[in-house]
């Protein structure tokens, strides 16, 4: 029992969030999940009562007040359909998604109220429900001398909790993903990306934290990635984690790498000022791919996992990349930056070269590559650019289960003819065609640095922030698909038969 609770003399702090089922008889009598029957049956069948007439709709709430002294406020919502499971047209699991959003929108509504503990309702799946909880009460309050109500979910009753435990460290990986994009560019520089990122590894003794200042960058060769990082004033940081909980340290990692530019203004290939604001978070592949390995960490999963991530800003000035200009990848292609604002591409060139260097089982990056991602899916799901179906089928199916969709992409020889047909250098940085089918021909850009047999290329631009199209995440950056990446390297962990 955790002290804060011992502490507290009543329990006027502490509401529950309780699941009820759309009813699919016509009797309009609610059907509770097994804590709702429960606490029905504790309050005499009062709540029962209280909830009779037409049923709650998936994500509504009732709320009420003084039903019983250990809970003074119990918000319902509406679960969707009982037995809702795998949505074949969907490509997830309907049942999940209800229960992450409805568990959200009850917890919201403790906040709202003002109530800092908050008993939450498994509704048959913990993990789900912790997903909800964790993902749907965060906020980026950092910088605001208000803040949201804090509020603490725990699990109501006893079962489970291991699976609810697992559903925290889940959500809260994704929110730090959330939290480092979230941030102000003048906040996280690449050198506070990376400490921060270290910080949270401090307390694992089997993870090492390299922190590769701009001489090492250099002794490395990585041209392409210098060239975007020495247009601003900021030095540039190359992050290279370590997590070793394979059992053989030798055992072929999984790589990760992720782009990292802590502000792209576009350089001298200026993005318009509308919305710019936004570029703050084109460091949410490095903050994705590193948040997994945090979570890795933090799950202990019994497999070596490298983290690379390239960080700096693309800025405008009298050194930064000016159009036409040529420079030298790590393999030693040479590159026209046609378009100094397709530079993800630059650093992620040198950075999956160098992934090269450790005998990889997998090599997944993620980038905010390109707008033409958005343009192609919106935020529904990341696309997903691989060699390996391999590769491609662990994706998909860790995806199924968390909900953060993800949908193949073509690396067609279509594409690569239309970056290698360069005039000065081997590879153009945009496509000759200019627009069409801009995520493909940054996509077949990538795959010139690559020679590994399993090789995914996460196109993450489309799921970048929220509206209200994910209902379990607030508006704002959304740490999108690190559950997925998470989900996918416990996959790899079980899968002790390499494709290799
Ligand atoms: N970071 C952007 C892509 C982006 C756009 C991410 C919108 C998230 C939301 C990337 O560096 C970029 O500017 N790409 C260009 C490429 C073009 C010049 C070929 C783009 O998408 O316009
Ligand atoms: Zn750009
Ligand atoms: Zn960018």
């Amino acid at each position: 029992v955790p002290d804060w609770r011992s502490a507290l003399a009543g329990r006027s702090s502490f509401g529950l969030v309780l699941g009820v089922y759309t009813s699919e008889k016509d009797d309009g009598a609610a059907q509770f999940t097994s804590a709702g029957d429960a606490f029905d049956r504790l309050v005499s069948g009062k709540l029962r009562a209280l909830l009779c007439g037409p049923p709650l709709k998936k994500g509504k709430t009732r709320i009420f007040h003084g039903l019983h002294q250990d809970f003074p406020s119990v918000v319902v919502v509406g679960l969707g359909k009982k037995n809702a499971g795998i949505n074949e047209q969907e490509n997830w699991n309907e049942g999940k998604e209800n229960i992450r959003t409805a568990v959200a929108v009850g917890c919201r509504q403790i906040q709202d109220l003002e109530i800092p503990c908050v008993e939450v309702d498994p509704c048959g799946d913990a993990q789900a429900a912790a997903e909800g909880a964790v993902l749907g009460l965060h906020e980026y309050n950092e910088l605001k001398q208000k803040k949201k109500p804090v509020v603490s979910p725990q699990l109501h009753g006893s079962a489970e909790s291991q699976a609810w435990q697992k559903g925290v460290i889940y959500a809260e990986g994704q929110n730090l993903a959330r939290y480092l994009m979230e941030a102000p560019a003048n906040y996280i520089t690449p050198i506070k990306f990376a400490e921060h990122i270290e910080q949270k590894l401090r307390t694992f003794s089997n993870v090492k934290v390299h922190i590769r200042p701009e001489s090492w960058i250099t002794t490395q060769e990585m041209g392409a990635f210098l060239s975007v990082a020495k247009g601003s004033a900021e030095p540039p940081i190359f992050l290279e984690i370590h997590y070793l909980g394979g059992a053989i340290t030798n055992d072929s990692p999984l790589v990760f790498v992720g782009k990292g530019v802590t502000f792209d203004s576009g350089g001298i290939s200026l993005k318009p000022s509308l919305g710019m604001d936004a570029m703050r978070a084109d460091m949410g592949g490095a903050a994705t791919v590193c948040s997994t390995i945090v979570t890795a960490a933090a799950l202990n999963l019994p497999l070596n996992i490298i983290g690379l991530a390239p960080l700096c800003e693309n800025m405008p000035s009298g050194k930064a990349n000016k159009p036409g200009d040529v420079v030298r990848a790590k393999n030693g292609k040479t590159i026209q930056v046609d378009n100094t604002d397709a530079e993800g591409r630059l650093l992620l060139a040198d950075a999956l070269c160098y992934a090269h260097n450790f005998n990889a089982r997998a090599i997944v990056n993620a980038a905010t590559l390109t707008g033409a991602m958005d343009v192609a899916l919106g935020s529904a799901a990341t696309g997903v650019f691989t060699n390996s179906s391999w590769l491609w089928t662990h994706l998909y199916e860790a995806s199924i289960l968390t909900g953060d969709r993800v949908w193949r992409m073509p690396l067609f020889e279509h594409y690569t003819k239309q970056v290698t047909d360069c005039p000065l250098a081997d590879v153009s940085n945009i496509g000759k065609y200019s627009r069409a089918g801009g995520a493909c021909t940054a996509a077949a850009f990538l795959k010139e640095f690559v020679t590994a047999s399993h090789w995914a290329h996460l196109d993450i631009a489309g799921v970048m922030s929220n509206k209200d199209e994910v209902p379990y995440l607030r508006k704002g950056m959304a740490g999108r698909p690190t559950r997925t990446l998470v989900e996918f390297a416990a996959r790899l962990s079980q899968d002790s038969h390499n494709a290799k």
